[in-house]
Formats: C-alpha cells, structure tokens, sequence
C-alpha cells in the first residue's frame, strides 16, 4: 500500500507511540485488503464504550493507549456506555459503575466526544453524501451508506479508534463504488408499517443473505430506516437501498436474482424470537429513539415499567418533564450494554429485532417481540 510521506512519519513513529500503534493498525488493516492506499475521514463513530462488551482487556488498552500520548485527529463521537451518566444511583452493580467511569475516563484523555449513543446521525455526528467516514456501530453504518449515502465499513472498535486517531481508513470495500451496487431485489410482498415490522424486515434478511439488498415496495421514514439498518446489521448486511427512497446509485436491477418477503417470513421473525409472554419491563430503543418515538411512548401512557433509552441530545429536546412515573427515560446507555441481567430483570418486551436478539444471547433474558402499540396497550 502506497503511504504518503505524513502517514510514513506516523508510522515511523514521529507522531509519537500512541500515533505510531494506530497508524500500523490501520495501514495492515488496508494490506490485508489490499487497498491501493488511505483516504482522509473527518468523523469516526467508536464502539467499545460498555464494561459489559470490552471488560478488562478492552479498558487496559485505551489506557494504554491515552498512556502513549494518542490523541484523536478528527471528531470522534462514543456508542453507548453501560450506564446511565447522569443518573446518581444507577441499579448496575458498584463495581461495573467504577469500571465503566475508568473507560471513559481514558476515553476523555484519548480525545473523543462523550455522545454516547448509537444514533450519532441524530446527535451532532451525520455525514452527508459521498463523505468517507469510519464507523463502528454496525446500525449506524447501514444508517450511513444507505440512508444518508455516506461511505464506512463496518468498524471494529479498534480500527474505528485508530482511525479516530489518525484521520484515516484504508480505501476498499463500501467506500469504493463497485462494492456498493445492489446484489438481491427484495420484493417486500408483506405490509411493513410499524417500527416492529421494519426491524423483522431487516432481520429476515440480514440472518438469511450476505448481499447488499434493493428494496421495492416500502416507504420507511426516520424511525423505519433506523430500524431496517438495525435488523439487517444484526446478521451480515451494512447496506441496502430502497426504490424511490435511498440516494445511492442502483445501476441496472433487471437481472438481480428477486426474493420475495412475505407474511409466511415475518411470522418466522417473531416465532424465532419470542420466549416469553409477560415480560418485566418494555425496553422502546433500540437504536435509540427519535423524539417522535418517545412521544408516542408518553402518549400511550404505559401501566407497565418501560425504559425508554435516548440519547442525551434528543433527550435535551424533549421540552415537557414525563408525569407517569412508569416511564423511565434512559440516555448513554442500552438496554443490551446495561448489565440488566445482574439488575434483576429477567425477561423484558421489545419492538426491536436487535434488541431481542441480542438480549437473549448476551445476556440470556427471555423476550417478548411485539409492536410497540400492543406493548404499550398491556
Ligand atoms: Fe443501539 Fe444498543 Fe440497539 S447500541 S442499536 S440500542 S443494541
């Protein structure tokens, strides 16, 4: 890979050891890919933040890292912590609170902005069209090619970091147009409407194909794209376009092999991820929700507990204090990077397919998927 002489001089060291040990990840990151040479990002979306996710290990190596003098070159913001930050008494354990306050004290020294949330697009962070960036959340990466048409592989945390600290990623894979054409017509047969149906969506087709989808027959808005990203990232898709709707480039689709979603699909969605009727709590969230999600949250006026998980920007929008004192407004935090299961909860009800999934599997809770209108309506 060709280097130019900057990035040789970070690499040799001169920017310092903290500089050096990005660069080298980055530049064998871009060797193992075979990219010709590193392209300039100006804003990188970091995951890695939860004690819950990166633990020990994680923690010792930004403290190694900040210890080497790393500094982030470009606007950096953080995925969600394990936490609750401004509230006092957080039900996770004292010794997850303490660690989590050490991650993301060393991510303060290593330079990045502490936004905490998933939905960086709604929060400060959204590229605009063509611009290459470096993101890890894989929901905001699906988020970013294709509804805003911006450029990223999906991240690890690590390389997102090295990025955040060299103002650089590798050029290859979804920043060059050849890898961005659709690959699958999804013929979407079924009504999708709701949230819960444009995450089942995504999830179908993200468990069952590794290509980049074009959709016809769907109109999502916001909370809809948001909730497509998320289903498909949670299997092996980080784009997708949609008819009518997304603003990349298709090129020719008549000969695309086409798959046609139906009901008989969906309810295969649900039957997979339902393993209980009554949940403890209802967790609306996953990605973080738009002001127009909470809302309709408040509206519905829950008899039932719901976490309600935000973040702190959307959250400062939200202009009236919530009466019902079921509602529980969450920010810089998830209810899948929370340790819900060592905070009493065992099962919880869910509108979101990564949520379901992921809460299961990480963190063995039992789940109800449901819409959010029949959730809310219990
Ligand atoms: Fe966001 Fe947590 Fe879901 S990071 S996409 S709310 S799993």
């Amino acid at each position: 890979m060709n280097l130019t002489r900057d990035e040789e001089k970070l690499l040799s060291g001169e920017g310092g050891e903290g500089a050096q040990k990005a660069m080298e990840i980055i530049a064998s990151i871009g060797d193992i890919n075979d990219a010709p040479r590193l392209i300039p990002v100006e804003r990188v979306q970091i995951s890695g933040v939860s004690y819950k996710t990166i633990g020990d290990a994680g923690l010792e190596f930004l403290q190694d890292m900040a210890a080497l003098g790393a500094k982030t070159s470009v606007y950096s913001t953080l995925n969600p912590a394990g936490i609750d930050l401004e509230q006092e008494n957080s039900d996770a354990p004292p010794r997850f609170v303490e660690k989590q306050g050490e991650i993301l004290r060393a991510y303060e020294l290593l330079g990045a902005t502490p936004s905490c949330t998933c939905t960086p697009y709604l929060a400060g962070n959204k590229p605009g069209f063509g611009e290459h960036i470096a993101f890890a959340e894989s929901s905001a990466v699906a988020y970013a090619n294709s509804a805003l048409g911006a450029r990223t592989n999906r991240e690890s945390a690590i390389t997102a970091l090295a990025s955040a600290i060299t103002g650089k990623t590798p050029l290859y894979g979804l920043h060059l147009d050849e890898n961005r054409m659709p690959t699958l017509t999804v013929n979407v047969a079924e009504n999708v409407e709701s949230v819960n149906d444009y995450s089942a969506l995504g999830y179908y087709i993200g468990k069952h194909f590794d290509a980049i989808p074009y959709f016809k027959g769907i109109q999502p808005g916001v909370e809809g794209l948001k909730a497509l990203s998320a289903g498909l990232a949670t299997g092996k898709v980080s784009m997708f376009h949609i008819d009518g709707v997304t603003p990349n480039t298709v090129g020719d689709v008549s000969s695309l092999e086409t798959f046609e979603y139906t009901g008989a699909e969906r309810k295969t969605v649900t039957e997979d991820l339902n393993t209980c009727d009554d949940p403890d709590i209802l967790c609306i969230g996953c990605p973080h929700c738009t002001l127009a999600e909470i809302k309709q949250v408040i509206d519905a006026n829950p008899k039932k507990e719901v976490w309600v998980y935000t973040s702190r920007a959307v959250q400062k929008q939200l202009g009236e204090k919530i009466k019902n004192p079921n509602i529980r407004l969450i920010s810089d935090t998830c209810m899948v990077v929370q340790p819900l299961e060592e905070m009493g909860i065992g099962s919880l009800g869910t509108n979101s397919t990564k949520c379901a999934y992921y809460t299961r599997n990480l963190s063995g809770l039992d789940v109800k998927f449901d819409n959010m209108e029949n959730l809310l309506k219990k």
